[in-house]
């Protein structure tokens, strides 16, 4: 089994509001980006890694990601999301074609434990074309109409929260994004639109994306006690 994993890193961090693209955001003095690719390779699991860069930061983050090996490769990343995926989708082509398994994962979810990165291979592996890794959702969770009306209460238990790395067979996935119009916040939503199954295997909390300000305090803080 041959793995790539493609990590969208091309996004302006709007709402962190550092002033630099978020994936170049340190955390206990290194970039998010880095440790985001380093817990993917410290699965065991992937053997080649697609970043999504920010095209004005292509050459900057290839500097960046050099010493973690020559499995690591970089190009430019798009407008959205779902561009930037398609745009690693592609390069892996040529980085990796032999690949049969495709992980995508945020560069935002930097601190996902390489548990997490095996649970979701080992799951496509063991035949599931595509795979999410989830947890509970603590919050009851409303549905509104576009005055802020709410309209109804879905059951909680039902829910899931979804993170990353999902993973898919390759060709699977490549369908889904040669199928897909208009953007989608994740892989798998493109995957559901073609009919196709997808599994769930349990995710971390240490997997959470970093967005806010307070999402990198709270990241600081967690990598703190785990270096103690
Ligand atoms: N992403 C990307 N290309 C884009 C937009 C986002 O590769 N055009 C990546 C981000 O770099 C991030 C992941 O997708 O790793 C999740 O996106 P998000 O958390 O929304 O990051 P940003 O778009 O950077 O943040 P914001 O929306 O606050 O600007
Ligand atoms: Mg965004």
């Amino acid at each position: 089994v041959t793995v790539v994993a493609l990590v969208p890193a091309a996004g302006r961090g709007e709402r962190l509001g550092a002033g630099r693209p978020k994936a170049l955001v340190p955390v206990r003095g290194e970039p998010l980006l880095t440790h985001a690719v380093r817990g993917l390779l410290a699965s065991g699991r992937v053997d080649h890694v697609v970043v999504a860069a920010p095209p004005a930061e292509v050459d900057q983050v290839a500097d960046l990601l050099r010493p973690l090996g020559p499995a690591v490769h970089v190009v430019a990343g798009g407008g959205e999301r779902t561009d930037s995926v398609r745009l690693a989708l592609d390069a892996a082509l040529t980085f990796a074609p032999a690949a049969d398994v495709v992980l995508v994962h945020d560069a935002a979810r930097a601190f996902t434990p390489p548990e997490v990165v095996r649970a979701v291979v080992d799951a496509v592996v063991g035949g599931a074309p595509a795979v999410v890794p989830v947890l509970p959702v603590a919050d009851t969770v409303k549905q509104v109409d576009a005055d802020g009306r709410v309209v109804g209460t879905p059951d909680r238990s039902a829910l899931r929260a979804v993170q990353t790395p999902q993973g898919f067979a390759v060709d699977l996935l490549r369908r889904a994004h040669a199928a897909a119009e208009g953007a989608a916040t994740d892989d798998a939503g493109l995957v559901e639109r073609l009919g196709e199954p997808v599994a769930t295997v349990p995710g971390h909390p240490w997997a959470m994306k970093v967005t806010t300000p307070f999402d990198l305090a709270v990241a600081e803080a967690v990598l703190a006690g785990e270096e103690g």
